[in-house]
């Protein structure tokens, strides 16, 4: 037995933030970000949290799989951007749907969120602890932005993924996961520093910071030998592949690892040209626009795979 997803949604905040409106309020322009990036828009919170987001995309999940929030045993939610410290998003979530039944827990692999929630889901489902588990990648990256830094704060967006997965003959097929931490700092966001009697600290707000290029050279390198890796395991060649979903952090680096696969980039459907880049919610957003224009048939294999802070990455062939 695997893990089948059997239903998938997604949930963007209502407001649209074009390249052009981020050219008033900064000193950038459509071209700039558009060639670098291929990212033309994203959305922004005004209202929304990262639990709304996340329970709206849920809602549309269990809807998609016809499971209802009772036969929930399961919660984990992708984020780095929760409402709060404690509880955890899994658990707002877990109250606004009403799945009583559900364990409920958050975890923080950046970018690779969802697909380490996957996972770990998966192997509760295969070790027979659990059968039906909602999983979801959610941010709110909008937060932990410095809006004076344009080298980072155009890159990114808010928005939240789910899926439905639940025991089955077919689904996952192989995954692979991963972390480095020596590099971490390449792509950081301090939280609140010590601060107690003994020790205070400056109440800094901290926000994200990355070396850009550092994150270029090793996504290229990382994720096709991740998905080499899965495929070897799965017995596969990428020939077997209908679609490659990954990361949407930047179009460079997605036709580079088409590339380096030998693969067309016709099978790399994108989502970062409307969403931006948005950690752990990318994989999951771009998997329901794939689900929901009917670009899957029941057997085809698609690769999904993460890759960012921590630094991490991870990688999955999952049979539809
Ligand atoms: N608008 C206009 N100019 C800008 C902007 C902006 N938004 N941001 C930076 N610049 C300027 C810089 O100030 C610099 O100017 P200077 O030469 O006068 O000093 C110039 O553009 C080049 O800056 P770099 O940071 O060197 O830009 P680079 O060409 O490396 O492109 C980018 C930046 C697109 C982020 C690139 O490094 C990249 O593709 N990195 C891959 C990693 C990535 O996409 N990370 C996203 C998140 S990580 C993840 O999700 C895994």
């Amino acid at each position: 037995m695997t893990t089948r997803i059997i239903g998938t949604g997604r949930c963007l905040p209502e407001t649209v933030v074009t390249n052009d409106y981020l050219s008033t309020i900064m000193d950038t322009s459509d071209e700039w970000i558009s060639s670098r990036t291929g990212i033309k828009e994203r959305r922004i919170v005004k209202n929304e949290t990262t639990a709304s987001m996340s329970a709206e995309a849920a809602r549309q999940a269990m809807e998609d799989a016809g499971v209802t929030a009772e036969e929930i045993d399961l919660i984990i939610v992708g984020t780095l951007t929760g409402d709060y410290i404690t509880p955890s998003t899994a658990c707002e979530v877990q109250a606004a749907i009403g799945a009583v039944n559900a364990m409920a827990f958050d975890v923080n692999a950046a970018c690779t969120g969802f697909i380490v929630a996957l996972n770990t889901a998966h192997l509760y489902i295969q070790a027979g602890i659990y059968r039906t588990a909602l999983v979801i990648g959610a941010e709110t990256l909008s937060k932990i932005m410095d809006w004076n830094d344009r080298s980072t704060c155009v890159l990114f967006g808010d928005g939240a993924g789910a899926a439905i997965v639940r025991s089955n003959e077919k689904g996952i097929m192989s995954f692979v996961q991963g972390a480095d931490g020596a590099k971490g700092l390449s792509l950081a966001c301090k939280d609140r520093a010590n601060n107690n009697p003994l020790v205070q600290n400056p109440k800094d707000l901290n926000y994200t910071a990355m070396n850009g290029q550092e994150v270029y050279k090793f996504a290229v390198t990382k994720v096709p030998e991740c998905i080499h890796q899965v495929l070897e395991d799965a017995n596969l060649t990428t020939d077997d592949i209908k679609y490659f979903i990954l990361h949407q952090a930047n179009i460079r680096i997605i036709n580079s690892v088409a590339k380096r696969l030998k693969v067309s980039e016709d099978k790399f459907p994108i989502s970062l040209d409307h969403c931006g880049n948005v950690s752990a919610a990318s994989v999951p957003i771009l998997l329901d626009e794939v689900n929901k224009n009917g670009l899957l048939q029941k057997g085809d294999k698609i690769v999904i795979s993460g890759f960012g802070g921590g630094l991490t990455w991870g990688a999955d062939i999952i049979e539809w």
